[in-house]
């Protein structure tokens, strides 16, 4: 088994597509909110030219929490068809600007409208009329180019756990991978 956790995933991630895994390009980002709980959402975990990659909106919270945090965060990826658990602890490095264009082409008509009404509507602030917002979203035209707050960003892992569920007799196979520099140090856990 190769020492590299990404390769890994890879490998899980591949496996769960053939096996129609609903989750295989899922992930929850966890951070911490401004009174210190715990703030976690499913993303879209992507992969761009072999990096691992989220997409999001400036205007959201969780940006903010990752500015925050000084671009650091946690990720959990599950893949019930493989009975594989990722935990990652991950430094984030903003995707350069081309890049999101590019990519941001391929959304869905529904994410390009509103990230052009996040613009003057923050993501997750609250709607006092909603029939009102229903309105805008319906006159609003999917924009030609993303909007300045359409952002994304490399997933740079430095700490990684991979847990292997397994059944009697066998235990769990659970392992911790610390980067260093080009290579990684693995240590097996207690499952
Ligand atoms: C299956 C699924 C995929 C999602 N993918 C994304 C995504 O790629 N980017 C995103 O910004 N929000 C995505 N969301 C919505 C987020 O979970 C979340 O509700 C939203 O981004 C606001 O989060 P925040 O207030 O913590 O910033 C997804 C939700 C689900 C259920």
């Amino acid at each position: 088994m190769t020492d590299d956790p990404l390769i890994l995933l890879s490998h899980d991630r591949s496996e769960a597509r053939r096996a129609n895994d609903p989750l295989v390009d899922r992930c929850v980002l966890g951070t911490v909110d401004r009174n210190g709980h715990a703030a976690l959402r499913t993303l879209v975990l992507r992969e761009i030219d072999d990096r691992l990659a989220l997409f999001y909106n400036r205007t959201s919270t969780k940006h903010v929490e990752l500015m925050d945090q000084r671009h650091h965060g946690s990720l959990l990826i599950y893949l019930p068809s493989v009975g594989v658990q990722y935990r990652f602890e991950s430094r984030f490095e903003d995707i350069p600007r081309e890049v999101i264009e590019e990519h941001w082409q391929l959304k869905p008509d529904v994410a390009k409208r509103m990230d052009s009404i996040y613009e003057r509507h923050p993501q997750s602030t609250i709607i006092d009329d909603f029939a009102a917002f229903e309105t805008l979203f319906a006159a609003t035209v999917p924009p030609r180019k993303s909007p300045r707050n359409g952002c994304g960003v490399y997933v740079v892992v430095e700490v990684a756990e991979r847990l292997e569920l397994r059944t009697d007799p066998q235990m769990h196979d659970r392992r911790i991978y610390k980067r260093e520099g080009n290579d990684w140090r693995v240590h097996q856990l207690v499952p």
